[in-house]
């Protein structure tokens, strides 16, 4: 794939529009966590060192064209003040007033950065107007937001297709996470074991086909491996199953038999009679579920045995909790996950979301040799997907 990256940009004393994915989450208007801050970091950083006119924009949330004050971008613009130390210039207004006004005040320990694009309408409808207003008064344009690089807006697209082509590039994050999950679909080292969890078979199933090209192992975890065992004749009891997916899981099975991955299924569970905060474990150590209980974590054989293959796999991947790992009398699946991938000695990697916030539970997340940034994009990008933000970004 072969898109323009940051380093062949010329870009001494140009004006920069550089997108982020900023959208962190908050409570209360405090940050919770600010890994999406840190890693714009050396994209902005790099900027700094060869010109002093740059504008950072983000969305946060879906406040869906309106002005919310709770989807701020200030308090994002506070913590970058901090972590860059300079001085961070809030605009709320950048449709009006030309950017280049802006920009031409801005002093050497100065930066820009924008309000919410969500606020306004044109950005999810990659609005062409609206990206002229983002778009008018710069020379380059830098894409970082890997989260965001699913999504056609104008920050985006239109944009990007406002700056010649040599013009415009990814950051340093972009540029990583797509070199690292473009490894897995290309030449992994083998052994290569993805792990697959979460509710839905049908969220996964682009993704585990794309996967199986490179893949020798294939474990499930989550709610979606009812389905997976619902579908070989186990009796899973009241746990969650999508009876209309079996026929994926049917397209999964032949996948794997002319490809020779070898999939891997819970062999005990941790169930309760009800899914809640409340709910009361049930160590199963069956196959098989009775009716009365529903399946929420892997058991320990299980954990024992995904824990080994991670042990001895060269690349691993792992998309999905194992279990309601938010309940932690279910977390334990996910949490053994997280630590055999912090031990293994392969290169690993984890995608996005909830398998994500299980590693920070762990206290692993520092020893996972790649964390996505993405939770929507990195799924599409494994499903082998052409995002239209990196389409933009093509040479
Ligand atoms: C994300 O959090 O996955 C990205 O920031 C994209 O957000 P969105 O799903 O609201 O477009």
């Amino acid at each position: 794939m072969e898109f323009r990256k940051l380093s062949e940009l010329e870009l001494k004393d140009k004006k920069v529009l550089v997108r982020l994915d900023l959208n962190v989450p908050l409570d209360n208007g405090k940050i919770t966590d600010d890994t999406r801050i840190q890693a714009a970091l050396p994209t902005i950083r790099y900027l700094l060192e060869h010109t002093k006119k740059i504008a950072l924009m983000s969305h946060l949330g879906r406040p869906d064209g309106e002005v919310m004050p709770e989807f701020s971008l200030e308090p994002i613009g506070e913590r970058l003040a901090e972590l860059l130390n300079l001085e961070v210039v809030f605009v709320k207004d950048y449709t009006s007033e030309p950017a280049e006004h802006v920009l031409n005040q801005l002093s050497k320990n100065q930066i820009i950065l924008y309000e919410n694009l969500r606020f306004h309408a044109g950005e999810t409808k990659n609005d062409p107007t609206f990206a002229r207003q983002l778009a008018q008064g710069f020379d380059c344009y830098v894409n970082d937001a890997f989260g965001t690089l699913h999504r056609a807006h104008a920050s985006v697209v239109a944009a990007a297709e406002f700056f010649p082509a040599n013009k415009r590039a990814a950051g340093l994050l972009v540029e990583r996470e797509i070199e690292v999950l473009s490894g897995l679909q290309k030449k992994p080292t083998a052994p290569f074991t993805v792990i697959m969890g979460g509710s839905k078979v049908s969220d996964k199933i682009s993704v585990v086909l794309n996967l199986m090209q490179s893949a020798n192992y294939l474990l499930v975890g989550g709610a979606m491996a009812y389905t997976f065992l619902k579908y070989q004749g186990v009796e899973v009891g009241d746990s969650r199953v999508e009876h209309d997916k079996l026929d994926l899981v049917a397209a999964i099975y032949k996948n794997a038999e002319a490809r020779k991955v070898q999939i891997i299924l819970p062999e005990d569970h941790i169930a309760a009679e009800k899914f809640g905060k409340d709910a009361v474990p049930v160590e199963l150590n069956t196959k098989s579920i009775p009716k009365g209980l529903m399946g929420l974590d892997i058991g320990r054989k299980t954990a024992k045995h995904y824990a080994d293959i991670i042990a001895l796999s060269k690349t691993v991947l792992w998309n999905g909790p194992m279990g309601v790992f938010e309940f932690d009398q279910f977390a334990r699946g996910s949490l053994r996950v997280a630590e055999a991938m912090a031990d293994c000695k392969g290169f690993t990697v984890i995608g996005g979301g909830d398998s994500v916030s299980a590693a920070n539970k762990a206290g692993v997340a520092d020893h996972i040799d790649h964390i996505s940034t993405g939770g929507g994009a990195s799924l599409e990008f494994l499903e082998g997907t052409m995002l239209p933000g990196v389409k933009v970004l093509l040479k």
